[in-house]
C-alpha cells in the first residue's frame, strides 16, 4: 500500500515536471514566433523602402535628363538670338536693304530646323520603342539531333516564309532548307530538305538568315561578311569586316571569328580584336549595305564565353557555368545604357549536352534557336521592360 503511494507521488512529480517543460517550450515558441513575425515585418518594410528609393532614383534621373535637354535647347536658342542680333546690327550698319537679312534669317531658321531634326533622330535611336529585356527562360524544347557537334540553325528572321535553315559544321557550303519547323522535326535526317549551295565555304557558326538573305562568314586573312540572295541565288554584297587583328570572339569556340545577330533593330556583329583582347566588342551593321554604323567595346570577357545574342540593343553573353550541364548569361552590355550587369537577369539554360555552338535570337517569336552538340533546341524567353524595378 505504501509502495503504491510512493509510485503515485513519483508519477505526479513526473507529470508536473513534464507540464513545466511543455509550458516552457510553449513560451519559447511564442517568443520565437513573435520575433519571426517582427523580422518579417521589418524585411518587408525594408524591401518596400528600397523599392520606393529605387523608383525615386529612376524618376529623378529621368527628370535630370529632361532638364539637361531643356537647358541645351535654351542655350541653343540664346545662341541663335545673339547671332540674329549681330546680323541685325550688321544690317543697320550697312543699311543695305532688307532682302539679304531676310535670306540670312531664313537660313538660320533652316539651320535650326535641321538641328532639331538631327536631335530628334539621335533621341529616337536612343529611345527607340524597343525596351524589352529577358526576364527568364520559360521553356526548352529539343527538336531533333541532326548533323555534327557544331553548327547553326535558324528560321528566316523577319521573313514570312517560316522556312528553317541548317548550316551544319564550322565549314561547309551546303545549306539545308526545310519549308517549316514541322517538316524539319518529322524529316528523317535532312531527307525532307532542299539543298542550297553557296558560292564559297563558310567559317564558324556566326551566320544569320534574314529577309531571304543568308549572311555568312568567310575567313581567309580577313573576315568577310557575304550577303547571299536565296531568291536570285547570287551574292548581292560582301564586305571585309573593318578590324585589324581579330581574334575568335568566344573563348570556347575558336572557329567563330565573328558572330552575326539580329534583333528588333536589325543586324549586329559580335567580334573581338587583339587591341581589346580580353573583351568582346559589338557593332551595329546596316543590313542593306553591310556598312558599320557604330562600334562599342564592352566589358564582357571572352574567357569561358560560349555564345551571345542581342535583344533590343542589349548584348547577352552566355558563359559555361561550373555546374555540369548548365550555362548562364553572366554579362550584359546595353548600347542605350539602360541595363547594367547589376540588374542583369539570372538566366540559366536548363540542361545541356555539350556547349552551345550557336544561339540565334528570333525577335518575332522571342525564341532562341540553339545548336548544342548536334541537338537543335528552342528556348522560349519571357521578357520584361527595361527600367522596371
Ligand atoms: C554534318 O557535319 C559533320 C561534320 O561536322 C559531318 O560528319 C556530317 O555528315 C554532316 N551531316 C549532315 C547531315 O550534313
Amino acid at each position: 500500500m505504501r509502495g503504491l503511494f510512493v509510485l503515485f507521488t513519483l508519477a505526479c512529480l513526473a507529470t508536473a515536471q513534464h507540464q513545466a517543460l511543455i509550458d516552457y517550450l510553449e513560451r519559447r515558441l511564442l517568443a520565437i514566433e513573435d520575433r519571426i513575425s517582427l523580422w518579417h515585418e521589418q524585411t518587408s518594410r525594408y524591401a518596400s523602402e528600397l523599392r520606393e528609393l529605387k523608383q525615386q532614383m529612376v524618376s529623378q534621373l529621368t527628370n535630370l535628363d529632361k532638364e539637361k535637354e531643356t537647358l541645351r535647347m535654351s542655350l541653343d536658342s540664346v545662341g541663335t538670338r545673339v547671332d540674329r542680333v549681330e546680323r541685325e546690327l550688321d544690317y543697320l550698319e550697312t543699311q543695305n536693304g532688307a532682302q539679304p537679312c531676310v535670306d540670312v534669317d531664313d537660313k538660320l531658321i533652316e539651320q535650326q530646323v535641321t538641328l532639331v531634326q538631327e536631335k530628334q533622330k539621335t533621341k529616337y535611336s536612343k529611345l527607340s520603342d524597343c525596351s524589352d529585356m529577358i526576364s527568364t527562360i520559360k521553356a526548352m524544347k529539343i527538336l531533333k539531333r541532326v548533323g555534327g557537334p557544331k553548327g547553326m540553325w535558324t528560321k528566316d528572321i523577319s521573313g514570312t516564309s517560316g522556312k528553317v535553315y541548317i548550316l551544319n559544321g564550322t565549314d561547309g557550303d551546303t545549306v539545308h532548307e526545310f519549308s517549316s519547323v514541322q517538316d524539319f522535326t518529322r524529316s528523317l535526317g535532312v531527307a525532307l530538305s532542299s539543298e542550297l549551295k553557296l558560292p564559297s565555304a563558310w567559317t564558324g557558326t556566326g551566320h544569320v538568315v534574314y529577309n531571304n538573305y543568308v549572311y555568312y562568314i568567310k575567313q581567309a586573312e580577313e573576315i568577310m561578311v557575304v550577303k547571299y540572295d536565296m531568291k536570285s541565288k547570287t551574292v548581292v554584297d560582301s564586305a571585309v569586316f573593318p578590324v585589324q587583328e581579330h581574334v575568335p570572339v568566344y573563348g570556347l569556340s575558336p572557329e567563330t571569328a565573328l558572330d552575326l545577330a539580329v534583333d528588333e533593330e536589325g543586324l549586329w556583329a559580335i567580334y573581338a580584336t587583339r587591341q581589346n583582347e580580353r573583351h568582346i566588342s559589338l557593332a551595329k551593321v546596316d543590313a542593306n549595305s553591310l556598312d558599320i554604323e557604330q562600334m562599342w567595346d564592352t566589358n564582357c570577357p571572352r574567357e569561358n564565353a560560349e555564345g551571345a545574342f542581342v535583344i533590343c540593343g542589349t548584348l547577352y553573353v552566355v558563359y559555361n557555368s561550373k555546374q555540369p550541364g548548365r550555362s548562364r548569361v553572366q554579362c550584359v552590355f546595353d548600347v542605350n545604357d539602360m541595363v547594367t550587369n547589376e540588374d542583369a537577369p539570372l538566366v540559366y539554360f536548363p540542361k545541356r549536352y555539350g556547349s552551345h555552338s550557336s544561339l540565334k535570337y528570333n525577335p518575332q517569336e522571342q525564341l532562341l534557336y540553339a545548336w548544342d552538340d548536334g541537338y537543335q533546341i528552342l528556348y522560349k524567353l519571357i521578357m520584361k521592360k527595361k527600367l522596371e524595378v
